[in-house]
């Protein structure tokens, strides 16, 4: 499979809404959630959304799992959710540490949702309902924002980093 670029903040995709995806089951829409996955794992993402690999559609994949850029990260299956549509929230804001992979070194202490109800359809084209918390719940929410051309930097990061001073300051604290 062709190697795919990661979009770097900047590129116009990354700030422009995606277009829901029509046809679940079309053999373009299937690829694509396979290589989001695996660009995502190889690329030590927890997550990816497809305007990141240069596709405008709403597709993302949530991939938490501990790596070198996430030690803590819970571990999950892939998931990946197409045209999915946050649809209830609760719980006061959180601030939790965020980094990106359009966002080369830089972390941002963001505020998210502690809870969240995501209704979307799986790769089957079943239209699902699932809650998330915590960290998967911040995953999700980032992975949104893609798909609505937002990044965390829109999101008014209490602080930002490096990467070295996030893991000098921040990881090892
Ligand atoms: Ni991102």
């Amino acid at each position: 499979m062709a190697t795919r670029t990661i979009l770097q903040c900047g590129h116009p995709l990354l700030h422009q809404p995606a277009q829901p995806v029509l046809a679940v089951d079309a053999a373009e829409v299937q690829a694509l959630a396979q290589e989001l996955v695996q660009v995502c794992l190889e690329a030590q993402g927890v997550g990816l959304a497809a305007p990141q690999i240069g596709v405008p559609w709403q597709i993302l994949v949530v991939a938490s799992r501990p790596n070198p850029r996430y030690p803590t990260a819970p571990t999950m299956a892939p998931l990946v959710m197409i045209n999915p549509e946050i649809t209830a929230t609760a719980g006061e804001p959180v601030w939790g540490w965020e980094g990106c992979l359009s966002v080369p070194n830089r972390r941002g202490l963001v505020a998210r949702a502690p809870w969240i109800q995501v209704r979307y359809l799986d790769l089957q084209g079943r239209e699902m309902t699932q809650e998330f918390t915590d960290f998967v719940a911040r995953i999700v929410q980032h992975e949104y924002d893609h798909l609505q051309g937002r990044l965390f930097l829109d999101r008014r990061p209490q602080r930002l980093l490096s990467e070295a001073e996030y893991r000098a300051q921040v990881l090892r604290a």
